[in-house]
């Protein structure tokens, strides 16, 4: 088997190449640092070669609506068109778990993993979607962004943070066991409110900038699963975080 991960030198990307390639099936790693480009297909006809399955775990800075939409859309629309002459015969993107609902369905970014998830559904080559919560190690990453003015602006919403290699492990059953046409969500093992889950991770690493909490404008439980899913095992790795 020979799998192609579009965003294979990125953060998930590079983690699930070295799992693929540790149970002796062929990954392929397609960036922009291997002479690829997602958007206007530079070098994927040749990269494709002989490729079952394309795992998509692309990534674009841009944040605004436009910018996202564009990226994430056209990703698809390009990984279709080479992948459907190369004869892949399925398509693994990883999406987040509540884009599109609550307060997230008007953010620039999420709006570009919603129109991502459309192309992908109704593409000829058959998808499987895995949407994961916030990955554990993205917290700080997470804080920095919902930062104005040096205040930590935090939703009284839930989060659920999922420890990343267990999101590839999901990745990795899709691309040797799942059939084409599933969705599954995973999520870590605590659910926790935003502002607790910020205060505790800025204490830990002795940051004092102040979390400000803001009532949430849409359903509380937007950004965590809220039906079936998997649930990873692995805890959030500070301890004593009021859970809900
Ligand atoms: N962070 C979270 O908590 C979280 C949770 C759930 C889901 N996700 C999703 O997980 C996915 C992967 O995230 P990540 O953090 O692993 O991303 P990342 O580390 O930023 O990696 C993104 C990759 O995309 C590649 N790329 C960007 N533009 C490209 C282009 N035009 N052509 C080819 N390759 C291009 C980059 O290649 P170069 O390195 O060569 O530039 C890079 O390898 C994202 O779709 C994200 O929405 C994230």
């Amino acid at each position: 088997m020979k799998v192609f991960i579009a965003g294979g030198r990125g953060r998930v990307g590079s983690r699930l190449a070295d799992t693929l390639e540790a149970k002796g099936i062929e990954a392929v790693p397609g960036g922009l640092e291997d002479g690829i480009d997602v958007l206007s297909g530079k070098g994927l006809a040749e990269a494709l070669v002989g490729v079952d399955t394309i795992v998509n775990v692309l990534n674009t800075p841009r944040f605004d609506a436009e910018g996202a939409i564009s990226f994430f859309e056209g990703a698809i629309d390009t990984l279709t068109a080479e992948g459907e002459r190369a004869g892949v015969r399925h398509h693994i993107v990883l999406s987040i778990v509540g884009v599109g609902e609550g307060d997230a369905s008007e953010i620039g970014y999420y709006l570009g993993k919603v129109a991502q998830e459309k192309a992908v559904r109704s593409a000829s080559i058959p998808a499987t979607i895995i949407r994961a919560t916030q990955f554990q190690s993205y917290i700080p990453v997470l804080i920095d962004q919902h930062t104005v003015d040096g205040k930590v602006h935090a939703p009284r919403s839930y989060i659920q943070p999922v420890e990343l290699d267990e999101v590839v492990d999901l990745l990795t059953e899709a691309v040797t066991t799942l059939e084409p046409g599933s969705e599954i969500e995973i999520a870590g093992p605590d659910r926790f409110f935003h502002d607790d889950l910020f205060r505790a991770t800025l204490a830990h690493r002795g940051d004092r900038r102040e979390v400000v909490t803001v009532e949430g404008q849409g359903p509380i439980e937007a950004m965590v699963p809220r039906g079936a899913h998997r649930t990873g095992v692995v805890r959030y790795p500070i301890p004593g975080i009021p859970t809900v």
